[in-house]
């Protein structure tokens, strides 16, 4: 695989500016390579043993980007589209020149845990359905779930399609009969949640309580990833879901410091954890 990579593509890979606003930098001599100011900003340069300085001070560069986002309702997971606003108009410019891609999709009113990555490899594995990654999400649910729920998931329910999914596991986290106050804190944080935003279905959530129906908090781990997956699971059995949120993928976690729209990159402790998880999946 080829080491060295034009200056100019280094540096605007980074994203300190187009061809010609680089050109005029290292012309202006703020550019310096092992010491000596560059003169030409097509020169080739190993990133990774070159010491590449801007105005004196050093720049680092890597290829890969690993991005932990608590994706809000309201986004599709896509890189573009034409209605709907995604996923990346979350980010910023400099990460975006990385042209990091969602790993997999949450509904457009799912929020949670979504990984983003411009590493293809590492996406194409944690989505393999060969793979079984888990994940873990909770919901609000519209119902009364209950153990035979937990005894049909851990099964395998039919979904719309005939398809039978794979075991899973559910576990209920709490419940509130219709007009008594929801105090486990999680769920009521979701209902209020769910109330509040106008992308999520605050009037369905409504009409729920009103007609006094039981609403479900629960958590449940799947092991593939069809298409609205929870949903149609929970709709095998009659109930349907109102919000939904992701809380762990692998060994991710949703961190709770972040904020619906929030995000940062990886910590070195969780890409240990991603490159420890491949490890254990390929052996
Ligand atoms: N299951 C769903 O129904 N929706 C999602 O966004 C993720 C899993």
């Amino acid at each position: 695989m080829k080491k060295t990579m034009r200056l100019d593509k280094m540096l605007g890979n980074l994203g300190y500016g187009t061809r010609s606003g680089i050109k005029a930098l290292v012309r202006q001599g703020a550019v310096a390579v092992n010491g000596v100011p560059a003169k030409d900003p097509g020169m080739q340069i190993d990133p990774a043993k070159d010491e590449v300085l801007l105005n004196g001070e050093r720049i680092a560069y890597r290829d890969s980007v690993y991005v932990l986002l608590h994706k809000p309702a309201g986004y599709v997971s896509a890189t573009e589209d034409l209605r709907d606003r995604t996923v990346l108009e979350l980010l910023d410019e400099e990460m975006n020149v990385f042209s990091p891609f969602p790993v997999g999709r949450l509904d457009k009113d799912t929020e949670g845990l979504l990984l983003l990555t411009n590493d293809g490899k590492l996406a194409h594995e944690l989505l393999s359905p060969r793979k079984h990654v888990p994940k873990t999400y909770r919901a609000l649910v519209r119902g009364e779930v209950d153990e035979t729920d937990a005894e049909a998931f851990g099964r395998g329910v039919e979904l719309d399609d005939g398809y039978v999914t794979l075991p899973a596991q559910l576990r209920l986290l709490a419940a509130a009969k219709a007009g008594e106050p929801i105090a486990h804190p999680g769920m009521a944080e979701a209902a209020e949640r769910t109330a509040r935003v106008p992308a999520l279905r605050g009037a369905e959530l409504a009409a729920a309580v009103r007609e006094g129906w039981t609403l479900s908090w629960i958590e449940l781990t799947i092991h593939e990833g069809k298409f609205h997956q929870v949903k149609r699971m929970f709709q095998a059995v009659g109930k349907e879901v109102l919000y939904l949120r992701r809380v762990a993928m692998g060994p991710l976690v949703l961190d709770p410091a972040l904020k619906p729209g929030d995000w940062r990159e990886l910590t070195d402790e969780e890409l240990t954890a991603l490159r420890e998880y491949r490890k254990e999946q390929k052996g």
